[in-house]
């Protein structure tokens, strides 16, 4: 089986990747454009460790290059496509919208329309629970009022229509997973958890939104790879699914795992500030509808999912 990934330099994509190319059976084709929203050194990391294995080949390409992709598509023959490269960041959104709008809805227009062209049999695409916006009643439905608030949000709800736009009436079948935070070993360093472990880790102060009352409904990456893995031998057709582990974290509290795994002697210089404009304040999804789908599933719980990721970033720097 023919697979592409795009974005396998990022996180989400790396992971997947890693996980996809246990599988003897498949050959993984990764594209990304190796931004450099963050160091992009941490991507050429992810890349090498991924470039070590045979059934995986790396393209380095923008998906706003309609022609390039063609020509990837027809010399390949993908049988499915997963669709997580983007721009992510929320706070980011608000100084530089125009990327998300190239790298967000643009880039999801050509890639699906190219999809759609040689009839991929599968096109699972990466959103996010930003879509949903502040809600008053939890867990959060993936049927609820979509409220985006940032232009990232904004971006990741126009990109699913587009999907569902593009393949509804096509061979093509989709799928939609709206992540919920995700984190693990190589996260992204603009994301809370791998910012303070940098941060402890040169004794430098800290910014803590919300003076640590946010909830955020973390999910660790191995769950998320195995739930887009098994998705492949699923018969669900164009569907939208939440992926979260529906047991939200204070930030205070994962303050505390953070320091008491990294070193319990460590002294961190935390600068508590108020509310965030564009932030949301609480997210805790449903998982309801995903485990009607893949039955019983088990999410890593958070000590042992914070636990790993500290390990990892001891030793790999990442
Ligand atoms: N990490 C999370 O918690 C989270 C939560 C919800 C949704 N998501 C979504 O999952 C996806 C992956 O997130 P991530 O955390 O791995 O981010 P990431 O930034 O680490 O990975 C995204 C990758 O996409 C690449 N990329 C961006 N624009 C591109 C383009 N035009 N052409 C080719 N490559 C391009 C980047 O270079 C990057 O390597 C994103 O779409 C994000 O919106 C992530």
């Amino acid at each position: 089986m023919n697979i592409l990934v795009t974005g396998s330099a990022g996180f989400i994509g790396f992971h997947l990747s890693i996980n996809l190319l246990k599988n003897k059976r498949f050959k993984v084709f990764g594209i990304d454009s190796l931004n450099n929203y963050y160091d992009k050194k941490l991507k050429i990391k992810r890349l090498k460790i991924l470039k070590k294995k045979k059934n995986f080949s790396f393209y380095k390409i923008n998906l706003l290059k309609k022609k390039k992709l063609n020509s990837l598509f027809k010399k390949n023959n993908f049988d499915i496509v997963y669709h997580i490269a983007g721009q992510p960041g929320v706070l980011y959104s608000l100084k530089n919208p125009k990327s998300y709008v190239l790298n967000n809805t643009a880039a999801t227009k050509v890639i699906s329309q190219v999809a759609k062209k040689y009839s991929i049999k599968k096109f699972i695409f990466a959103s996010s629970s930003s879509v949903y916006g502040d809600q008053k009643k939890f867990p959060i439905s993936e049927n609820f009022e979509k409220k985006p608030k940032n232009p990232y949000a904004k971006t990741k709800l126009e990109s699913e229509k587009i999907v569902i736009k593009t393949l509804k009436k096509s061979k093509s079948k989709y799928i939609i997973f709206r992540f919920f935070t995700v984190y693990g070993p190589y996260g992204r360093p603009d994301m809370f958890i791998h910012k303070f472990l940098y941060s402890m880790k040169k004794n430098k102060e800290i910014n803590i939104y919300n003076s640590g009352k946010n909830l955020r409904d973390f999910t660790y990456i191995d769950d998320v790879s195995k739930i887009l893995i098994k998705s492949l031998n699923k018969k669900i057709y164009n569907k939208i699914l939440n992926i979260c582990r529906s047991n939200p974290i204070l930030t205070n509290k994962l303050i505390d795992l953070l320091i008491s795994n990294y070193s319990n002697r460590k002294k961190v210089k935390l600068n508590k500030i108020d509310f965030v404009e564009g932030e949301v304040l609480k997210t805790h999804g449903s998982n309801k509808n995903l485990k009607e789908i893949f039955g019983k599933l088990i999410f890593t719980d958070i000590k042992k999912g914070i636990k790993n990721t500290v390990k990892s970033f001891k030793i790999n720097n990442a």
